[in-house]
């Protein structure tokens, strides 16, 4: 599919329907964190439905709007509600959405997701910022794109100076922020015990249904990446406690005031 005629005209509509507003960063809100969007200040909205080719996302905790604002003085735009593979089967999803911020001017993307954590002192309520990736599920949101630069670098995605700079800000704000490899899962049931020594023995230290493909499309699409994964749980087999939906998102809600804190704290370090 070539996606080139939608994204042009969902930022043209974008920037008309944005004023003056000229995002630099983008922000992709997952499981619970949708109260970050309180904190977009005289934000537009746009529903997912009046732009071409975004997903109308169906999970419990994922709404479907773009919002665009200020947060700390820093210009956002903040996609609210994401599409996962275990959705449609397909790996792309998000294309259309991370291009889309990249044609009205952002240059950097920070992915936000809920995950579970194989590390038994990252306990449910932690933060991690994804340091590399494991893709597990065989597949490419780039499959059937053209052109040479498909080959694209995965050494650094998750940018080595904003991973420095959210230990600082973190550091700041008096908050521990892990740090670790996030093995991705296709979902969507949970992983077995057994998947997750297997990940474990990889070198994984959480894992999720999200996020990767995103950072493939944005590093394909030349933005600098930053992730952070809200722990909501010890991964399957870890502790007698069962995973469910339900506590992925009342754990993620309960740990986004941290979240919350941190990203504002962030964008109020961001160069201006
Ligand atoms: N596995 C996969 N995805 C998740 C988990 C998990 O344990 N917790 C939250 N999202």
């Amino acid at each position: 599919m070539n996606a080139a005629p939608e994204i042009a005209r969902n930022a043209a509509l974008i920037a008309r329907r944005a004023g003056g507003v000229k995002p630099r960063v983008g922000i992709v809100l997952g499981s619970g964190l949708g109260p970050f969007a309180e904190d977009v200040e005289d934000a537009v909205v746009l529903s997912y439905g009046e732009l071409a080719g975004f997903p109308v996302p169906g999970v419990g905790g994922h709404a479907g709007r773009l919002l665009l604002g200020t947060v700390s003085g820093t210009p956002v735009a903040v996609l609210h509600g994401r599409a996962h593979l275990y959705e449609s089967g397909r790996a792309d999803a998000m294309k259309v959405p991370v291009r889309t911020l990249a044609a009205l001017g952002c240059d950097t993307l920070v992915l936000t997701n809920a995950a579970g954590s194989l590390r038994r002192e990252m306990g449910p309520g932690s933060v991690m910022a994804i340091a590399d990736h494991i893709g597990l599920t065989g597949v490419s949101p780039l499959f059937g794109e053209p052109g040479d630069d498909r080959f694209v670098s995965m050494v650094d995605a998750y940018d080595p100076q904003l991973r420095a700079r959210l230990q600082s800000t973190a550091a700041r704000i008096g908050l521990i922020l892990h740090e670790g490899v996030y093995a991705w899962f296709c979902g969507p049931q949970f992983e077995t015990p057994a998947e997750i020594r297997a990940a474990a023995v990889l070198g994984a230290d959480a894992v999720g249904m999200s996020t990767v493909p995103e950072t493939v499309l944005a590093r394909h699409a030349g933005l600098r990446v930053a992730a952070l994964s809200i722990v909501t749980n010890l991964a399957a087999g870890m502790s007698d406690t069962a995973i469910s939906h339900a506590q992925t998102l009342s754990v993620a809600s309960a740990a986004a005031a941290d979240m919350r804190r941190l990203l504002k704290a962030f964008l109020e370090d961001w160069p201006k």
